[in-house]
């Protein structure tokens, strides 16, 4: 019989805002994904060295690798807990508990849409099956959380009960899935009230996709209104269009709304490396904050300014997230940003060298010509050397 690990803080509802990382199971549901147990390992030391509070590390009912995985990384002793994915069914929660996860996340779907096309069941019988599963879940010892499958479109009085009913069958955590991104943050707000009412005292979760890009603002929404925890995923890999970006929703948290996220920001990019290079996922380049881009400067004014004043045109510093600032010369360069580049290379210029580097370098951008480094140092070099 497997029991809470001993030296997990208790839950608590402090003002503590809950990280749960699902990027080693939703967002190992990213079309083309598949994760060694060696690299869910590596991924996981990362979370927690990042310092999020769950780590669902996968579905061990899915194979055995993914077993495996998960058994893995429950037994590395990680300060996060660790968590799996089970349907509404003993034999799930038992793969779950003999991979020795500190936390069994259990769901059934729960609206009319998934009962009658998916599950082809009454919604009698998938109450019975998640309080009987959570049920079973709990004597067992250990955390469960519970999330009702498509929650967003789920009739909210059967929700309300599913929840109260899960809570009492010894749910701690109950989780508001919006399984295919259609919600508002206005109705994610409703619902974690809602839950509030049928699960009074429980910690609440949000789960958020992102179909419509409204995943961050949907957790941030349902944080605001009371819930205490929300899924995501680094990157916000996952199904379709993915889960929460965890980076995001995390620095939405703490810098705008000064919420105790309890992770370490200046890990943020080395993390999202790491799972890039290992989903072979990587982010666009304007994707905040972990984007190539996120901290790159082009137009002269915006480098004028940044030279002057960092956040005349950075929110944030990129030290803060582990990254550097850096400027492009191209046709919206100015002579600041270019005299600074070239500085960087240790080459100072005339006045009327840097105005020839400057003309030279707008050319090349006006021919639609990404100028690299490596141009602009050839262009320097041939007008040095012309001088
Ligand atoms: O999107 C979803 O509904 C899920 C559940 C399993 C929580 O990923
Ligand atoms: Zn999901």
């Amino acid at each position: 019989m497997n029991s809470v690990r001993s030296g997990l803080d208790p839950l608590s509802s402090d003002g503590k805002v809950y990280i749960f990382d699902t990027t080693l199971r939703d967002g190992e549901q990213t079309p083309g994904v598949a994760l060694t147990p060696d690299e869910k390992v590596e991924i996981a030391r990362q979370l927690d060295k990042l310092g999020v509070d769950v780590i669902e590390a996968g579905f061990p009912a899915s194979s055995e690798g993914e077993f495996e995985g998960v058994r893995r990384v429950s037994s590395l002793g990680l300060r996060s807990r660790v968590a799996a994915l089970a349907r509404s069914v003993r034999g799930d929660v038992d793969r779950a508990l003999a991979a020795g996860v500190d936390r069994i996340h259990v769901f059934i779907a729960t609206s009319d849409v998934h009962l009658q096309y998916k599950l082809k069941m009454s919604r009698e019988d998938a109450l019975a099956s998640a309080v009987d599963a959570v049920s079973y879940a709990k004597s067992h010892g250990v955390e469960v959380e519970f999330s009702a499958e498509d929650a967003t479109r789920t009739d909210p009085e059967f929700l309300r009960t599913v929840f109260s009913e899960v809570a009492a069958a010894g749910a701690d955590v109950l989780d508001i899935p919006d399984t295919v991104g259609v919600a508002t943050p206005e109705r994610i707000a409703d619902l974690v009230r809602l839950t509030r009412e049928a699960a009074p005292g429980k910690i609440i979760s949000v789960h958020c996709h992102d179909d419509f890009g409204l995943a961050v603002a949907n957790s941030v929404s349902g944080i605001l209104a009371g819930a205490q925890q929300f899924h995501a995923t680094i990157n916000g890999i996952g199904e379709r269009a993915g889960n929460a970006s965890l980076e995001e929703a995390a620095l939405v948290l703490k810098f705008l709304y000064g919420k105790n996220v309890g992770i370490k920001p200046e890990l943020i990019y080395e993390t999202s490396r790491l799972v890039a290079r290992l989903t072979g996922i990587y982010p666009p380049p304007n994707k905040a904050l972990v984007g190539d881009n996120a901290f790159g400067h082009e137009s002269g004014i915006h480098v004028h300014g940044v030279l002057e004043m960092p956040s005349t045109y950075e929110p944030i510093s990129p030290e803060v997230v582990g990254r550097k600032r850096f400027f492009v010369a191209g046709k919206h360069a100015g002579s600041h940003g270019i005299e600074a580049m070239l500085r960087e290379y240790g080459i100072d210029v005339n006045e009327e060298q840097l105005r020839q580097i400057v003309r030279e370098v707008k050319r090349l951008g006006d021919m639609g010509k990404t100028v690299t480094d490596a141009d602009l140092l050839a262009i320097a070099r041939s007008v040095l050397g012309r001088l």
